[in-house]
């Protein structure tokens, strides 16, 4: 009753406090400042009660002392609650710690937006024995968490890594659509919909789209969503994924290969560059190295060999022979062992899509790659393209392709065609790898796989 009465003014004498994030309370220490955001720990302590702030940008140690931490707003704080809170930002004595080793002494607060406490308060709805699919469900509650925030402030700095990586490598950004009406990668895993009364589908892959440029903007890439009806409910498998992908002309296998594993490096090298970046992977990683060029090359037949000497066998218990697609869990096995990136190479044709450029040297394989990364698996497929006309009409006939809604891609065989390739990344499953994280589900905003499209 007494703490209902104690009314906190704004002292007058002090002065305007300047409006910072966290991220700026460093470079703003010893001056009053004001700093909004969410009550992300509380506790309190003879009288004192200590919050740590977050607002997106960091966390800051604020403390309440005398007649504020007597107010009844104080008494019945409680976690995710909204606040603005006044006062001064000083280095904490030595032995004392808190984020950046500073500490905000309150002068003033405005409770913005109080949040439930009780059965609704966070904590009791979130903890360590939440279900994995309550965990979705209160997914953007989750990502206000220090680990689920940390996967997606790495997963912003490796988009910001990719991007300048390509620019280093001399790749144009280009934006092509996701209403589509052909397919990339098989039409089982198409996402069908009713373009004003036309079959169109939500795009598997830009790649063809991504072809089509070279000759006007020279080698591309986008960042885009893929959409895939996949089957498979597993960990690594997501209906909608952000797919880093790219196209590059007159080049050779081996060059595009070699291109990648730049790609790939220049990337890390681009987001370990940045400290604060740097220190988060090193929370959810500490353990992560760069790997080191060249990646391991093996030959899709060289693998069935592994498969075999190492007994790993297939889904139904079988020894894998020639011509098998490498499930996940054999080609993670495989992985895991050898445990460094892999490109897996030289497909056969039949495991692979119908634009693959057949190998010169064994007729039944194809030019392609698979790039594989202990703990995930494939993050990458990459490929040369078919460059004759003849060839590919042969493409489309194997895997049953109408050619007519591919004339625009057929017609870059026609007019200069070119020796070209590209790849798709995942960048959900990149993460995975990089940030050491079980599922790709965890690497990504709001997930969408089987039976989950919300929140
Ligand atoms: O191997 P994919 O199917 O290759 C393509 O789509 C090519 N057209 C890309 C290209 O050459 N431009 O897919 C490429 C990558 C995979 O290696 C994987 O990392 C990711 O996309 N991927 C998925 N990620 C999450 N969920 C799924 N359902 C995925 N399907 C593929």
């Amino acid at each position: 009753e007494d703490a209902k009465r104690i009314v906190i003014v704004q002292d007058s004498s002090l002065p305007a406090a300047k409006k910072i994030k966290i991220r700026q309370s460093v470079a703003n220490r010893d001056t009053r400042v004001k700093v909004s955001g969410w009550i992300h720990r509380l506790r309190s302590q003879k009288g004192l009660i200590f919050i740590v702030l977050r607002d997106g940008t960091g966390f800051l140690q604020c403390v309440l002392t005398g007649q504020l931490a007597k107010t009844y707003d104080a008494l019945t704080f409680t976690l995710e609650s909204s606040i603005t809170i006044f006062g001064i930002v000083s280095a904490l004595p030595q032995g004392k710690t808190a984020p950046d080793n500073h500490e905000l002494t309150t002068d003033y607060f405005v409770l913005e937006g109080k949040a439930p406490g009780e059965q609704e308060a966070i904590n009791s709805r979130i903890s360590t024995d939440t279900s994995p699919s309550t965990l979705i469900d209160l997914r953007h509650l989750v990502i206000r968490g220090e680990t689920a925030s940390t996967v997606l402030k790495v997963r912003a700095a490796t988009l910001r890594g990719f991007r300048k990586a390509f620019e280093q490598l001399g790749l144009l950004e280009v934006t092509p659509p996701c209403m589509v009406q052909t397919q990339v990668e098989g039409g089982s895993t198409l996402f069908e919909f009713n373009y004003y009364g036309e079959k169109a589908y939500l795009t598997q892959s830009s790649q063809l789209y991504l072809e089509t440029c070279l000759p006007s903007l020279g080698d591309v890439f986008c960042i885009q969503e893929s959409f895939r009806a996949e089957k498979s409910h597993t960990r690594r498998h997501l209906s909608e994924y952000t797919h880093v992908e790219a196209e590059l002309g007159f080049l050779d296998f081996d060059e595009l290969l070699t291109h990648i594993e730049e790609l790939i490096c220049q990337t890390i090298d681009n987001v370990l560059a940045d400290s604060k970046t740097s220190e988060l992977l090193r929370i959810l990683n500490p353990t992560f190295e760069p790997p080191s060029r060249p990646f391991l090359r093996m030959k899709y037949a060289q693998a069935i060999d592994y498969l075999q000497k190492n007994d790993i066998r297939d889904p139904e218990g079988k020894p894998h022979e020639f011509g098998d697609d490498i499930a996940e869990a054999a080609e993670r096995k495989m992985t895991d062992d050898i445990g460094r990136p892999i490109f897996l190479t030289h497909f056969p044709a039949e495991l692979k899509a119908f634009y693959m450029k057949r190998s010169k040297v064994d007729n039944r394989v194809t030019e392609s790659a698979d790039l594989l990364m202990p703990g995930v698996g494939e993050v990458i497929g990459a490929s040369m393209r078919i460059s004759e006309p003849e060839e590919l009409f042969r493409g489309y006939a194997r895997e049953g392709i109408d050619p007519s809604p591919y004339y625009w891609f057929t017609d870059q065989r026609k007019y200069g065609t070119c020796e070209h390739g590209g790849y798709g990344l995942g960048l959900e499953r990149f993460l995975a790898w990089m940030c050491d994280r079980y599922t790709i589900r965890d690497c990504c905003l709001y997930p969408r796989f089987t039976g989950r499209c919300t929140p």
